[in-house]
């Protein structure tokens, strides 16, 4: 299954076991149920908190009475906006939320007013989760509800245009030449109308918090969380604490694809009620709050215009977006990133509508933008394949962007040929009916259809810190997490290659603020930033042990000069003549010495030849690399069978190819796509979470009603990396594949059911009753 493992990098680390196909080192721990989620420590003390969430979604809270909650056996306190401690800063304070990192400018039971179904009104304690949970359901709350708005599409929803669409950090209007002019002249034109259904996450493990107080002004909260020093600084800021002060942890993750990436009111919720009570809280949220406690990917249209020659060149694109967002908020995905760097166009503009609705803000959800970003533009680019009669690949490679078109920089690199080529040799796509609606196996309608995927590599940094023992094992550390994807695994892989150790004689520890701070695990950047980090910190312990080499009498490389030493499977040895040198552990021995530590920074753009030593990237260097743009690419493949009496889909085959820099472990690697696929199958055919347009509550909130793939629906998947070199990216040459995986899923979905139908289908997700 792994024989397409990538071929290793002729530079550092020296090839080994980064690549290779290794099982999860925290695989038997989980299995075995030893691996310990942020629910599960079974501290002294620990009592159990409840949510009491809003039945209606907009009004005010006349009167809350506990009374009979209360006088349950068992019950410790319960919390309402009448008596919850005070925060130092709150997202509400109108400057608060960009200090505080919260993803949510409101936070609830702060005062009587509630703006969304589902939202805290009260937070029952009880010894155990059973009586919090009886108690929360006696909890009666008197509201004088108003009619709330539940989407933007209500025509009482007031609209505008934002300036800025997520905390100021992308354009609410971008524009690149003039695409109105080139539009009006172009000899082709399309438009279409692209909607996209609510999404929620859903990870396995719900959101969960247990807070712990140690005296008035030290906490520690197991959190699950994408990243703790994020949620680390949310909490510190809200709680008037030194960031120290507050300790964050999360050894296991139970999934997130985003709605974990943020620190959202139930954990500070939480954290308010052990302070108050004076012992430890945990809580973790239901399925049915899982709903309204994390955000999700907000409902949305996108109108794309496109307009070309008649041999398929794009000569502009007009993109327009609407989207639900909430009372105090502009987040919505960017969805134009993409549409305006994927294929060489010469002209592009894109601008954002919100709605307000009473609806909490959504969020991150994998691939946010790119996801039904792609959804629009890879639609697009099918519609106009057949419009002209051009092959589907062809006209994409007709538009291949040999420069990134939105910021005129050249690539760090780019395989997407590779990726289009290898994915159309392992589907077979040369034996395509390039008709549409005329292939059939029996009765069953038969589609093929294809879609590119591009994901940025995001600028982030991080640390990591290695302790090397003389007798030849390592600790590293990196405050970095393991979403479930494989972050143990993959950098135990690239610390036992930095490290000239075999991988077993190492452990990898993450997920604690007390370590070195990591980024997020989000937007891709874990994977690169964490290794690079990893392999600096090792560095650091080489250039440490050779200064000490050079300066020893007694080894065989006294006065060397450092330049000429190299690390050789824990062996510092000459460049030029390997037989001079010695083992790491005989020259930490004459020393004395125990242990050795070293530490190390994962940059952004602080490329791979350049991370050679310890020394930050140069500057030329980094010149070098702020000239391009970094993004991975891939495409998709997609096989349908529909059925044309029922409308049913079923996806029968799937290829995948990307070009995402190195891949750290082929086995994890291909997996992460998998599950990135299947994802994005589940928006294209079956995940939407509906909203009652009048109560603005959801209505299919759980796993019954709110459709995802089971195994059932996913067929055999071909996966496979396109060997790729970046010399800019980060010292590891990793680009990430969390997010891209998810990137063009939907299309290549749509794409084939429009092969196999003739009916194109923009509005997602594709449900039988679209098709008929
Ligand atoms: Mo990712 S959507 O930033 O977890």
């Amino acid at each position: 299954m792994y024989e397409n493992e990538p071929a290793f990098f002729e530079t550092s680390p020296k090839p080994g076991v980064v690549g290779k196909p290794l099982d999860r080192v925290d695989g038997r721990d989980k299995v075995m149920g030893r691996a310990k989620y942020s629910a599960e420590y079974p501290l002294p003390g620990l009592t159990y908190g409840v949510l009491k969430t809003s039945d209606i979604a907009k009004g005010r809270i006349q009167r809350i009475d506990t009374s009979a909650a209360q006088k349950e056996p068992g019950v410790l306190a319960i919390y309402t906006h009448e008596n919850l401690p005070k925060l130092a800063k709150t997202p509400n304070d109108p400057d608060g939320k960009k200090a505080i990192g919260a993803p949510m400018g409101f936070l609830p039971m702060t005062s009587d007013v509630v703006h969304y179904a589902g939202q805290p009104v009260a937070l029952v304690v009880a010894d155990t989760f059973e009586r919090a949970t009886h108690a929360a359901r006696l909890v009666q709350v008197t509201y004088a509800a108003e009619q709330p708005i539940a989407a933007y599409t209500d025509p009482k929803a007031q609209l505008f245009n934002p300036e800025k669409i997520q905390d100021g950090k992308a354009d609410g209007y971008t524009r690149r030449g003039d695409a109105r002019a080139a539009m009006a002249s172009a000899p082709v034109k399309m438009t279409a109308v692209y909607t996209h259904a609510i999404n929620h996450h859903n990870p396995m493990e719900p959101g969960a918090t247990t807070a712990i107080w140690e005296g008035p002004d030290r906490l520690t909260v197991y959190e699950s969380t994408q990243g703790v020093t994020r949620t680390q600084k949310a909490l510190s800021t809200m709680l008037g604490l030194p960031q120290d002060q507050v300790r964050v942890i999360t050894k296991y993750l139970g999934g997130g694809f985003g709605c974990k990436g943020s620190c959202w009111p139930h954990t500070v919720l939480t954290v308010q009620a052990a302070k108050a009570l004076g012992r430890p809280v945990k809580l973790v949220l239901t399925r049915q709050q899982q709903f309204t406690s994390m955000g999700h990917r907000e409902d949305q249209t996108q109108t794309l215009s496109a307009g070309a020659t008649q041999d398929g060149k794009l000569l502009a694109l007009i993109h327009e977006k609407t989207a639900t967002t909430s009372p105090w908020d502009n987040y919505t995905e960017s969805n134009s990133k993409i549409i305006n760097m994927l294929y060489e166009c010469p002209t592009f503009e894109s601008h954002y509508e919100l709605g307000r609705a009473n609806v909490m803000t959504s969020t991150f959800t994998r691939a946010p933008g790119e996801a039904p970003g792609s959804f629009a533009i890879e639609c697009l680019m099918d519609d106009l394949a057949y419009k002209l009669g051009i092959d589907p690949i062809e006209i994409r490679l007709r538009n291949y962007a040999e420069k990134d078109p939105s910021t005129g920089q050249a690539w760090s690199s780019k395989g997407l040929r590779e990726c289009y080529a290898r994915g159309a040799e392992l589907f077979g796509w040369s034996k395509r009916n390039p008709k549409a609606g005329q292939t059939r196996d029996g009765r069953t309608l038969v589609g093929w259809g294809m879609a590119t995927a591009s994901y940025p590599v995001h600028n982030s940094q991080g640390t990591a810190r290695v302790r090397l023992y003389a007798d030849g094992h390592a600790v590293v550390q990196s405050g970095a997490t393991d979403l479930g994807t494989g972050t143990y695994t993959v950098m135990t892989q690239v610390a036992a290659d930095s490290l000239g150790l075999p991988p077993e004689k190492i452990r990898f520890e993450l997920g604690d603020t007390k370590l070195p701070t990591a980024p997020n695990s989000g937007g891709s950047v874990a994977a690169g930033t964490v290794s690079s980090s990893v392999y600096m910190a090792a560095q650091d312990v080489w250039e440490r042990l050779t200064k000490m080499a050079i300066k020893d009498p007694k080894s065989p490389l006294f006065k060397a000069k450092p330049e000429e030493v190299v690390m050789e499977k824990g062996r510092l040895q000459l460049k030029k003549n390997a037989s001079k040198g010695e083992d790491f552990k005989a020259l930490m021995k004459r020393a004395g010495m125990d242990d050795i530590e070293g530490s190390g920074q994962g940059k952004y753009g602080a490329g791979y030849e350049a991370g050679q030593s310890t020394a930050a990237a140069g500057d030329a260097h980094k010149d070098e690399a702020a000239k391009h743009s970094m993004h991975s690419f891939g495409a998709h493949f997609c096989e349908v069978h529909v059925d044309p009496d029922l409308g049913t889909v079923r996806v029968k085959r799937w290829v995948s190819v990307h070009a995402a820099g190195r891949i750290l472990n082929a086995k994890t690697a291909r997996s992460q796509i998998i599950g990135g696929s299947i994802f994005g199958i589940g928006a294209a055919l079956m995940e939407a979470t509906a909203r009652d347009p009048h109560y603005a509550r959801y209505t299919n909130a759980d796993l019954a009603e709110y459709h995802i793939p089971v195994n059932a629906d996913i067929p055999e998947m071909t996966v496979e990396f396109i060997d790729e070199h970046d010399p800019f990216i980060n010292a590891m040459g990793v680009k990430g594949i969390g997010e891209i995986s998810m990137v063009g899923v939907s299309a290549a979905v749509a794409n084939a059911v429009f092969h196999a139908t003739g009916k194109r289908v923009r509005d997602l997700p594709i449900t039988p009753d679209k098709i008929l």
